[in-house]
């Protein structure tokens, strides 16, 4: 029996908390600093997520036996590394890469110089800095539209900038290494379009061994049919359909298996999930991006279609002993609709009051943004709750979050109907 701390305070962290929540292994659960939703399945503890020093205390004071790290800026930042130089900290597992596996994420030129090393299949390109500007100039005439430019450090979602027009692309170049997206864009990587429809795949790992997750794919724009502003993901569906078995084996042949062979060919250490976002040109898979977190909304599909105990598979990461675990999915779909402020991802307003949430049936509703207010439950960010539902088929696991979606209620509630539409 262990108590377990995680690290976040969106709907993934309240989606593991009710995997991990269900765990025979499971003493006491925390989590830094959690939401209105989260508080209803353990303690919140009011510690930020790059507060090191508050962490290491409430990892103390709750004898904590392992850290569940949610998002990408505290592996970033160290706090792994953090946890390992500590003395008094030693003893506490963390599930989350290390620094330097975590610039997979927080380096786009370093997972490109890595994809080049272990020959995984992704886009052209050639990273640039103001020192290597006209190499960067020429390499965009070699493109053809539309171009696209990454920012090569973490810019919360932002950094990704597709343009059509040449002379547009280099003026954005110039711009981004003057500085557009501060020191996130001193290097940026341009990089050949691909086109094709994209998925999230994930895995776990101890660096040696891993279990892959069930496959999901994301909504990312605010608007229907893939139109308008990116947003944090507006919904989630698992399991994909192009992502069928054959799909499945050249993903794992071509990018997983080479992805933790290399980490360990590297000598990085990297105990954690690998975050696949891939794109299936013509049925072959290509890898957009690495992420070194799970997925939010994927997450809130993905945790109802894992049959095994998480918390089991959470201990194998964490102590190189995956290879002993095993994995076991339900085969039902899991869709998760997100519901936003008004406004999002522009300027939106916190602090509505959330109802209907008790007349939820068949649904979870796993909180993004919420927190308590004079008692009541308010909403307290852009992505402010997911409904999550299993169903037979996709169909009728929308439906089911859709009808639960129309029975929760704050000022300015706003969601996509289409999710799926491309399936
Ligand atoms: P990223 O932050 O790298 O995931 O990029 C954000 C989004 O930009 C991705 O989800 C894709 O939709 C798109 N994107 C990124 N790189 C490419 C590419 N090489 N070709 C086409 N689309 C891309
Ligand atoms: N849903 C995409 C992400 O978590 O980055």
């Amino acid at each position: 029996m262990i108590n377990i701390l995680i690290v976040g305070s969106g709907g993934r962290e309240h989606a593991m908390a009710w995997k991990i929540k269900q765990s025979p292994k499971l003493n006491q659960l925390f989590i830094a600093p959690g939401n209105a939703g989260t508080s209803l399945l353990g303690t919140n503890i009011e510690v930020g997520v790059s507060d090191f020093e508050g962490l290491k205390k409430a990892a103390l004071d709750n004898r904590i036996d392992l850290v569940l790290v949610g998002p990408e800026v505290p592996l970033c930042e160290g706090l792994h590394d953090y946890f390992l130089v500590d003395k008094s900290l030693q003893h506490i597992k963390v599930v989350g890469p290390q620094k330097l596996g975590a610039q997979l994420e927080g380096s786009k030129d370093f997972a490109k110089e890595f994809m080049v090393r272990h020959q995984i299949p992704t886009a052209k390109y050639c990273s640039v800095t103001a020192e290597t500007l006209s190499e960067g100039l020429a390499f965009l005439k070699t493109m053809t539209s539309p171009y696209v430019l990454k920012a090569d450090g973490l810019a919360a979602g932002k950094g990704v900038l597709i343009i059509g027009e040449l002379a547009e692309a280099e003026n954005s170049l110039k711009e981004m290494l003057d500085g557009q997206f501060g020191v996130a864009s001193q290097k940026v990587v341009v990089e050949e379009f691909l086109s094709g429809i994209e998925c999230s795949v994930f895995a776990i790992t101890d660096g040696k061994d891993y279990k892959i997750l069930p496959v999901a794919k994301d909504y990312k724009r605010i608007g229907e049919g893939d139109t308008g502003l990116n947003t944090g993901g507006m919904g989630a569906i698992s399991p994909v359909s192009f992502a069928d078995e054959i799909f499945m084996n050249k993903v794992e042949e071509r990018i997983i298996r080479p992805t933790v062979e290399g980490l360990q060919k590297d000598q990085i250490p990297y105990n954690g999930f690998l975050f696949f976002g891939l794109i299936s040109v013509q049925g072959e898979p290509m890898v957009i991006e690495y992420n070194v977190r799970m997925g939010d909304p994927e997450t809130e599909a993905v945790m109802l279609r894992i049959k095994s105990d998480f918390v089991d598979l959470l201990i194998g990461a964490a102590d190189s002993t995956l290879s002993e675990k095993t994995i076991e999915i339900d085969d039902r779909t899991a869709a998760a609709v997100m519901l936003v402020a008004g406004g999002y991802p522009g300027p939106y307003e916190k602090g509505k009051i959330i109802s209907g949430l008790e007349n939820v049936e068949n649904s979870f509703a796993f909180h993004a943004g919420t927190n308590y207010r004079n008692g009541e439950i308010c909403t307290n960010g852009g992505r402010v709750i997911a409904v999550s539902s299993y169903g037979n088929s996709m169909q009728e696991a929308l439906s089911l979050s859709y009808k639960n979606a129309q029975l929760i209620n704050f000022e300015g509630k706003y969601f996509r109907k289409d999710l799926g539409f491309d399936l």
